[in-house]
């Protein structure tokens, strides 16, 4: 990343926010202060029609920034406003772009503040349609789009839904969410562009009986940030998911699994064409060796007092035992209570990984659940590195870096991988410790 490729993806990263004169303004709103507590620094921009729509002073208020409205005007003694605000930004995201700001933009008309700068920046420029959907589909609209595309511009939307027409269909703007991801992966560094990449998150379940399962607290988190980095990264990301309400991320694969053996036959059926394999997921590692077919009953010889667990299949091991010429990478993780680093350790050699990342789970601010998490790093040559408390999205980037510096070094310097191969089975894995 141009800033600290460590960081979080937009912080202290300079974003002009151009709002056209869409119902869709009043997200913007919301787009900025999201980008804002994002830690972007925001400058907005709106054309005369968004002005009718929304007051700038709420531009101004929520960007902390004087909002451009005059291309005549200056905020700085001296400068030319679009050229100032053109060099500034390192990206220029206009949410909502109407279908008469497309077709200007697509003409090269330079007439207000936002075409201008537009025309004189060198920043990459995404663009979040919102319009009605005979206006989105109309063949001058699409021939714009199609222009603008291919003179690099990007899109985010437009989604299906409800309009402010009274209408249903696609023209609806992007979630803010969605584009604060897009404007991610538009300056993220493409540092994983055509790498195959393999992510699995959160818990699996084992069923008891037909209502009742063994799980964990695993909510996805950590393996959903990892996706959505790589995606932003430039790789093609396939997330195999136990059961959770998280959005998938832009631009990613998603495979739902429920069971350890479900996710095993998701991750081995795929394990082969990928260049990258991380395994963030909390699989459950027991499972009844026979799950009652009918609900179990509560009382005496209901049956759930003779319950006889056996292990689920060890993915990673497996993943570990039969990968061939150190590819692909392999990425570990270790839930542990307490320092994690001797664990982290002791699973890179018996799995086989290339990198293991061990977090304390009962750590304040770490683990199941929260939003952010406390790691160490282990592989193969160096010392264990330890990074401090951050989020998730912090520590997938520096996941990311580790592995990209892997994917350039030749596979003997860091292959390990016949201690893996010696230990692990394909399938079913009823090693005592894993
Ligand atoms: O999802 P969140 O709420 O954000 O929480 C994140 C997390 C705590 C789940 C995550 O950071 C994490 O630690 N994931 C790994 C959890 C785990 O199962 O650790 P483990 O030490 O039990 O397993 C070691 C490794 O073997 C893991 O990569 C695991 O995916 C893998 N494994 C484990 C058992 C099994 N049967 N098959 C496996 O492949």
């Amino acid at each position: 990343m141009a800033t600290d490729a460590k960081g979080e993806p937009l912080v202290g990263r300079r974003i002009i926010l151009g709002v056209t004169g869409g119902i869709a303004a009043y997200k913007s709103a919301e787009l900025c202060r999201r980008l804002v507590g994002a830690g972007a620094e925001v400058h907005c921009v709106m054309t005369e029609a968004a002005t009718k729509l929304v007051g700038p002073i709420t531009f101004e208020a929520l960007s902390g920034n004087p909002v451009g409205l005059d291309a005549f005007a200056s905020s700085e003694p001296g400068a030319i406003e679009h050229i100032r605000l053109a060099s500034l930004g390192e990206l220029v995201v206009v949410a909502p772009a109407t279908a008469s700001f497309m077709a200007r933009y697509a003409s090269g008309l330079a007439e207000d503040l936002l075409g201008a700068l537009l025309l004189a920046t060198k920043a990459p420029v995404l663009l979040a349609p919102g319009m009605n959907t005979n206006m989105w589909e109309h063949s001058a609209t699409q021939a714009n789009a199609a222009l603008l595309r291919q003179r690099g511009a990007r899109f985010v939307g437009p989604e299906e839904g409800d309009l402010a027409c009274r209408t249903r269909g696609v023209g609806r703007m992007a979630e803010p969410d969605r584009i604060l991801e897009a404007a991610e992966a538009a300056l993220a560094p493409q540092d994983l562009v055509r790498m195959k990449v393999l992510v699995t998150a959160g818990a699996t379940r084992e069923a008891l009986d037909p209502v009742r399962f063994l799980s964990n607290h695993s909510t996805g988190k950590m393996g959903f940030a990892l996706a959505r980095a790589a995606a932003s990264r430039g790789a093609k990301v396939v997330l195999v998911s136990g059961p959770t309400s998280l959005p998938t991320p832009l631009g990613v694969e998603r495979v739902d699994v429920l069971s350890a053996e479900e996710m095993a036959s998701a991750v081995l059926g795929r394990s082969r064409s990928q260049d990258v394999i991380v395994k963030a997921a909390a699989v459950t590692d027991w499972r009844p060796a026979t799950p009652a077919p009918r609900k179990l009953k509560k009382g005496p010889g209901g049956g759930a007092e003779r319950l006889i667990l056996e292990r689920t299949p060890d993915i990673l091991a497996s993943l570990g035992g039969s990968r061939r010429g150190g590819r692909p990478i392999l990425v570990g993780f270790a839930a542990e209570t307490g320092d994690p680093t001797a664990e982290a350790e002791r699973k890179l050699e018996a799995k086989g990984c290339d990198l293991v990342v061990g977090n304390d789970v009962t750590a304040e601010g770490a683990g199941f659940g929260a939003d952010t998490n406390r790691v160490v790093i282990v592989g193969r040559g160096g010392p264990p590195e330890q990074l401090p408390l951050a989020s998730k999205a912090t520590i997938a980037h520096a996941l990311w870096d580790r592995v990209a510096t892997l994917l350039v070094s030749p596979p003997r310097a860091r292959s390990k991988e016949g201690v893996g191969r010696a230990r692990g089975r394909s399938g079913t894995n009823r090693r005592s410790k894993a």
